[in-house]
């Protein structure tokens, strides 16, 4: 009883805290033309982000991105996972590890994972055959299990191959801990950590960051071995024996020298953020190609026209030619924007020149990415249409450069943006040739952390028999 009264009296201040704050902010922000707190399909899943002012349209979204560079506080359930990873770090720290990190990243150092990605891509479509001419099925858990692979193999130079082996201790640790972070986001009553703490989550949640953490650890710190051991002799792009770098073994020797916590914290900070993102995307694609069938045609036409009738991997030229490809990706990620809201700090009084208002200090602000990109004013009549030719550089011209924000926008945007490009193309053009596509309306949304459709990803697929 005295526990219930206790819990009762701790809500209560929260609340009233809460309301009093919001109502300040509220006065302050009046003219803000944000949605109310709900977004079209999604509904008022925007709900969780409290107190944030939303913004909607591109002037305002570039003022805001550039800058705000902090992270809004919302994040602060990632920070027992993933530290101070490039994710969630602090501003200070974030300037100088980005700086480290970005090179990394680059195009030229990206695309040296094509073979990986074309053989993590091969696996999938022996195991996409089981359900070939088997009716409908939800295609994300295959892709998702290919992309895994993919993003380990790159990130940590390790094999994990979950394509065949998904239920690991470790996986299923990184899933419960996922699965408590979007109810804390969802749930207002576990926000606080003082009333979270006292629910069995805190401590589950506890154990399975640990054994990710563990996981990290270990592989952190045999890849050290082996750099301490090949120190004399640095290769250019490849381990000894001809085995290609990771993003993990080009974090060593660099201007700043990582302890193996921080490199911990970068590494699971890039798995998580790379992955199910990217395998969203190439959900959502399939199952639009699936439903659109003459743009079906047009990107089979183009994929012809690069591999004639072969299954081949892509290779990187095979990847600059998918130009029509590229177009469905981004109409897809304009449409079904899997981050759907970025939120940031406002640390200094913020004046917004399209809504005309001046955000406090110490406040947050969040971009409303997924409304923004389905605005008529910005993408003209019928912006819920699915059309890839709005990519077209022709009908491009004049689009303010922040009004299509997929990967953010700015100097904080996503690191892994051409990476994951280059995993969605390489992925969707190896089943496309392998598999035609049917599917129906994707149907209602869900926001957790990304967004989902509460049906799943359904499609059908069917063996092409002009590409072998
Ligand atoms: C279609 C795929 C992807 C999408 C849609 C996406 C989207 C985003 C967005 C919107 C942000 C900024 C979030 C914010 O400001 O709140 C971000 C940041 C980030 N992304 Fe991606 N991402 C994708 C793929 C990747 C890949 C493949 C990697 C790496 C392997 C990656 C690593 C990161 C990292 C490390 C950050 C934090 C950057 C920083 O704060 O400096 N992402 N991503």
């Amino acid at each position: 009883m005295i526990i219930l009264v206790v819990l009762a009296f701790i809500a209560g201040c929260f609340l009233i805290f809460y309301s009093i704050k919001a109502r300040k902010l509220d006065k302050a922000t009046a003219d803000l033309p944000a949605p109310g707190g709900t977004l079209p399909i999604v509904g008022n899943a925007m709900m969780f982000l409290g107190d944030n002012q939303t913004i909607v349209n591109p002037e305002d979204t570039q003022v805001l991105l550039d800058n705000c560079l902090d992270k809004d506080v919302v994040y602060r359930f990632l920070r027992p996972w993933l530290g101070h990873g490039l994710f969630i770090a602090p501003l200070g720290l974030w300037k100088t590890h980005r700086k480290v990190l970005l090179p990394v990243f680059h195009n030229k150092v990206v695309e040296e994972y094509v073979d990986v990605i074309s053989n993590q891509a091969g696996v999938l479509l022996e195991r996409l055959q089981e359900m070939s001419g088997k009716g409908k099925f939800d295609v994300l858990k295959y892709i998702t299990a290919c992309t895994l692979d993919i993003v380990f193999e790159t990130a940590m130079g390790e094999r994990m191959d979950v394509q065949h082996s998904p239920d690991t201790p470790y996986l299923r640790a990184r899933h419960i801990v996922m699965e408590i972070l979007n109810m804390r986001l969802f749930k207002v009553w576990l926000q606080p950590d003082c009333l979270f703490n006292l629910t069995p989550y805190a401590k589950q949640q506890k154990t399975n960051i640990h054994l990710t953490h563990k996981f990290t650890d270990e592989v952190v710190r045999k890849k050290r071995q082996e750099y301490e051991k090949n120190k004399e002799n640095p290769t250019e792009d490849k381990q000894p024996g001809g085995k290609l770098k990771a993003v993990l073994d080009l974090l060593f020797g660099r201007e700043i020298e990582f302890t193996n916590e921080q490199l911990r914290e970068h590494i699971d900070s890039i798995t998580i953020a790379g992955n199910d993102t990217t395998a969203l995307v190439i959900a959502y694609t399939l199952v639009l190609l699936g439903i659109h069938q003459d743009v079906q045609q047009t990107v089979i036409d183009e994929q012809e026209k690069i591999f004639e009738n072969s299954l081949r991997g892509a290779n990187k030229e095979d990847i600059q030619e998918m130009k029509c490809l590229e177009r469905v990706i981004k109409e897809s990620m304009r449409l079904y924007t899997v981050v759907p809201i970025i939120a940031r700090k406002v640390d200094k009084p913020l004046y917004l020149p399209h809504s005309k208002v001046t955000l406090p200090a110490g406040t947050g602000a969040a971009i409303g990415a997924f409304a923004m990109h389905r605005s008529e004013g910005i993408w003209g009549p019928k912006p819920n249409d699915f059309d890839p030719d709005r990519f077209l550089p022709e009908r491009s011209i004049g689009r303010h450069p922040a009004a299509f924000v997929p990967f953010s926008y700015g100097s904080r945007n996503c690191i892994g943006r051409n990476f994951g490009m280059i995993i969605m193309k390489s992925i969707i053009s190896s089943i496309i040739r392998c598999y035609k596509i049917e599917a129906d309306e994707i149907g209602p949304l869900k926001i957790e952390m990304l967004l989902f459709p509460i049906n799943g990803h359904q499609v059908k697929i069917t063996r092409r028999a002009a590409f072998n």
